[in-house]
């Protein structure tokens, strides 16, 4: 089929590689000129692994091109994908100028019979409102919307969309239902379920499962602060919670907590959804203040361990919101940095891929070439960001180096037992810290922010260009 996906955020790209790859004629469009040219060389504009080698192997055979213009981009397709980005309003609600515009292009250029496909996040309602406006550009135009959200994590988003768990589609026209089935045919042979509902629970669907996911995390953060006031260990805790199948283990690891484009975003914009429909969701507040102070927490710990940080210098290792990307949007780690640098402290970071995009972001960020450059003559050292590559670290060369032998696991990486041997103050999340006998712990948490919280307005004004 020709299909075109208008944005090439990563979503979008991720989209039209992984359709290119399934059997179609994919077009990519952007209005940004040096991503396209970037694009048209084979070259991706950010890690995600696989991505390169499908971007040059089909825009290699021809089967998938990017283009700028609207005109040359829309006129053939039978299938339209709308993945722009929707970042944040100050108050937390998705901005869709972005999505408004696509469909007037669509209107202006798409072919009759069109199916304009919602793959961007947005709040339930979106696709009436897509809807309306081709229907006013262009009164004799035929078209279905559909909405189909996307459920890939950065870090493995090819493999993702390659083998989905599962394809939603949202529709009200059995035909575009229909043709959205032709689309994903070679997906659907693994087992993979096609779920067909109507547009709104689709659309409120993809919020319902990143809050829920955020709230897995908040979950496991909240538990980590009692067990280490109790002495318990939050890692068995949710083991122990993981091994019922009705609750799952996975998204229980409590530390630095969830950053990304994805969480922090949809969490306050389907708060906003439900603020607009009438119902105070203010659990989806408490899950974000949660997060926030798991960042404050770890700050202090730092402070617990140096007293002042004036002048200390203070190691970071993993920059980026989760292995596997080197996107920083929105970042623990990075929000970590503000706050130490606040502070008066050194901070210097090491991340195997976000080096680049953390300094762009934070440049009184100092950066490592590797992990032990960072803990040079390091006050301090707190894993953010669980690289596989820190779990292989020779711990023994990193004390050397170290200037204090403290160690702060925002992630529970390292084994309790090997820090004690190697004679480290460690302090984990929610298991017990592990503090030399003649120091005793000043107390967990504290600090100026320990209780406040960062209204939106805060929050995303430090998200940088949005790569939806
Ligand atoms: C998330 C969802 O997992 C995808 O299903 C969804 O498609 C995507 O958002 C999206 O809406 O586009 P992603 O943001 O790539 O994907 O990252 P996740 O792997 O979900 O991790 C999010 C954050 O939660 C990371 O900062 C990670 O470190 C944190 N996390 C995750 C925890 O702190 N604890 C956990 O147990 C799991």
């Amino acid at each position: 089929m020709n299909i075109t996906v208008i944005g090439t955020g990563h979503v979008g790209l991720v989209t039209c590689a992984t359709l290119a790859e399934i059997g179609h004629r994919v077009v990519g469009m952007d209005c940004d000129e040096d991503k396209i040219s970037l694009l048209e060389r084979g070259e991706a504009p950010f890690y995600e692994p696989g991505l390169t080698d499908l971007l040059r192997k089909h825009t290699g055979s021809g089967s998938l091109r990017f283009m700028v213009r609207e005109a040359d981009a829309l006129s053939e397709a039978t299938v339209v994908f709308v993945s722009v980005g929707t970042p944040p309003l100050a108050n937390g609600e998705a901005n869709l100028l972005a999505v408004e515009k696509a469909a007037r292009s669509v209107a202006s250029y798409g072919r009759d019979g069109v199916v304009v496909v919602e793959k961007s996040t947005v709040p339930a309602g979106t696709a009436d409102r897509v809807a309306l406006t081709l229907a006013r550009e262009r009164p004799a135009l035929r078209f279905d919307v559909v909405s189909n959200p996307e459920f890939l994590r950065e870090g493995s988003a090819v493999s993702d969309s390659l083998h989905p768990d599962r394809i939603l589609i949202g529709s009200a026209s059995k035909r575009a239902a229909d043709v959205m089935r032709r689309v994903y045919r070679p997906l659907l042979r693994n087992g993979c379920r096609f779920i067909e509902t109507d547009i709104a629970t689709a659309e409120l669907a993809k919020h319902a499962c990143n809050a829920f996911l955020s709230l897995k995390i908040s979950f496991a953060n909240a538990l980590a602060n009692i067990c280490e006031r109790a002495g318990a260990d939050v890692v068995s805790v949710a083991d122990i919670m993981g091994a019922d199948p009705r609750i799952g283990r996975a998204f229980l690891d409590a530390g630095l907590g969830f950053g990304g484009y994805c969480f922090p975003k949809d969490l306050a914009a389907f708060e906003r959804v439900a603020a607009r429909l009438g119902y105070d969701f203010s659990l989806l507040n408490e899950v974000a203040r949660i997060n926030e102070q798991a960042v404050e927490s770890v700050v202090g710990k730092v402070r617990d361990a140096l007293w002042n940080l004036e002048g200390k210098r203070v190691a970071l290792l993993g920059l980026a919101f989760k292995p596997g990307t080197d996107d920083t949007r929105l970042s623990p780690a990075l929000d970590l940095a503000r706050r130490l640098l606040d502070e008066g402290a050194l901070v210097v970071g090491y991340d195997p891929q976000a080096g680049a995009s953390a300094r762009a972001e934070l440049p009184q960020l100092e950066l490592a070439g590797d992990p032990y450059e960072a803990a040079w003559g390091a006050h301090c050292l707190v894993l953010c960001t669980e690289w596989e590559e820190f779990r292989a670290l020779d711990l023994r060369a990193l004390r050397e180096v170290m200037l204090y032998p403290v160690i702060v696991d925002g992630r529970n990486v390292f084994d309790p037992e090997t820090m004690r041997e190697l004679g480290f103050t460690y302090y984990p999340t929610g298991r017990p810290a592990i503090i030399p006998r003649n120091r005793k712990r000043l107390g967990p948490g504290g600090g100026p922010n320990e209780n406040g919280s960062l209204s939106p307005a805060r929050r995303f004004s430090r998200v940088g260009v949005a790569r939806a």
